[in-house]
């Protein structure tokens, strides 16, 4: 990994401009989950240890280049304070005289918020005067933001072109892992996909098909999947123009050595709703009235199987409709199953992409696994094989 990280950089008394994503959940003015946010403190603790100003540089939803009052980051500012244990200051701009003054008043051992990046046009574009503007406020850079990382934008990217650059300790963090996971993993590998729609995934499986040993898929993917060997998948959410693809998928997985677990038996119901009246079938005896809302017993003891044949496990994606119980069934077993196996040092896991966080904070699987991805988006292009802007641009700086 050809970058620098925080220990090969001097940094006393220096401004060191920090692109954190903590774009976070808030609901009614409160952060509803600071993971994102606790994740960034090892990095700006580091930086304080050693003597420097983390001048933090964030985005938070998509202002679209516009002043918008509510996706001001100072919401966030309590959910920091908290998690790093200290006062923080906050300029009102991310540039400009009003991050100047903010920066040049914040003391020695203190922490500043600048706002939201993306209130500047010139961020998402990627815009080199913009970029040189927030590169005028600091001396060094340090990108902390992996989940941000699938972004080519000003703070991501721009600034690592124009000073002093290296990874910040979660960026260094979630690399690591997905490199243990992917890039030179033990063997043999499962991955399991999940998630509603084959077509948002149809790169991830294109790719991971040439790279593990064995691919689990659930959620409305699998009905695709099944409606692709000619069952009749009833109500089941299903993209029916894809089945080709599907067919396709399977074939290339097959003559890659990779086996495509697919559910065996399933939960359907009548109704998407919790607790709807449910019962198990086959998978190919889904009656005509009824939607697949979860994989079956058989279906969860053949991906615990797997994992136990397995020494390293990728997730992205639940296995049902986990949201609405009972049809959290499935991704609970299966995660609890991967979560003791790390925990016995079996199995190395890392999982990530928004839901499935969700999906293994629910079953409270996630704390065993070795590796839970902050990163929705940027942990999927990750899995997907493509460069990560963001990234790229550190190794070369
Ligand atoms: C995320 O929440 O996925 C990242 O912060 C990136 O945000 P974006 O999808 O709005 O670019
Ligand atoms: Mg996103």
């Amino acid at each position: 990994m050809g970058w620098k990280t925080l220990d090969d950089m001097d940094l006393q008394g220096k401004v060191v401009l920090t692109r954190v994503d903590i774009n976070v959940p808030v609901e009614g003015g409160k952060v509803t989950d600071a993971t994102r946010i606790e994740r960034i403190v090892p990095t700006v603790k580091d930086i304080l240890g050693r003597g420097g100003k983390p001048v933090l540089l964030a985005h938070f939803d998509r202002p679209k280049g516009k002043v918008v009052p509510e996706m001001s980051l100072k919401v966030v500012l309590p959910a920091l304070e908290a998690a790093l244990g200290t006062k923080v200051s906050f300029a009102e701009d991310c540039v400009g005289p009003k991050a100047a003054a903010g920066i040049e008043a914040v003391p020695a051992g203190g922490v500043l918020l600048l706002e939201n990046t993306r209130f500047h046009g010139g961020e998402e574009k990627n815009d080199p005067e913009f970029a040189k503007a927030l590169a005028a406020e600091g001396d060094v850079y340090c990108n902390d933001a992996f989940s941000a990382a699938h972004r080519a934008h000003a703070s991501t990217e721009g600034l690592a072109r124009l000073m002093p650059a290296c990874a910040g300790r979660l960026m260094q963090a979630e690399l690591s892992a997905l490199e243990k996971a992917l890039g030179k993993p033990e063997r043999p590998v499962v991955a399991v996909v999940g998630g509603a729609k084959v077509s948002t995934k149809l790169d991830l499986l294109g790719n991971l098909i040439a790279r593990v040993d064995t691919l689990v898929i659930g959620g409305g993917m699998a009905n695709t999947f099944l409606a692709a060997q000619g069952i009749d998948v009833g109500k089941s959410l299903c993209e029916h123009d894809l089945t080709g693809t599907a067919k396709e998928i399977a074939e290339k997985a097959k003559a890659a050595g990779c086996t495509i677990l697919l559910p065996a038996d399933v939960v359907v119901a009548r109704e998407f709703k919790a607790n709807a009246a449910s019962e198990v079938v086959p998978a190919d005896e889904c009656p005509p009235d009824a939607m697949i809302l979860d994989a079956g017993p058989e279906a969860t003891k053949a991906v615990i199987a797997a994992f136990e044949a397995s020494k390293t496990l990728v997730w992205n994606g639940p296995l049902g409709a986990f949201e609405i119980p009972p049809f959290n069934e499935a991704t609970d077993a299966a995660a609890r199953a991967a979560a003791s196996l790390t925990r016995e040092g079996k199995l190395l896991s890392v999982a990530g992409g928004g839901d499935t966080v969700a999906a293994l904070n629910a079953s409270g699987a996630a704390d065993d696994f070795n590796y839970v991805s902050t990163a929705g988006g940027a942990f999927l292009e990750w899995l997907e094989g493509k460069t990560l802007p963001g990234v790229a641009a550190l190794e070369k700086a």
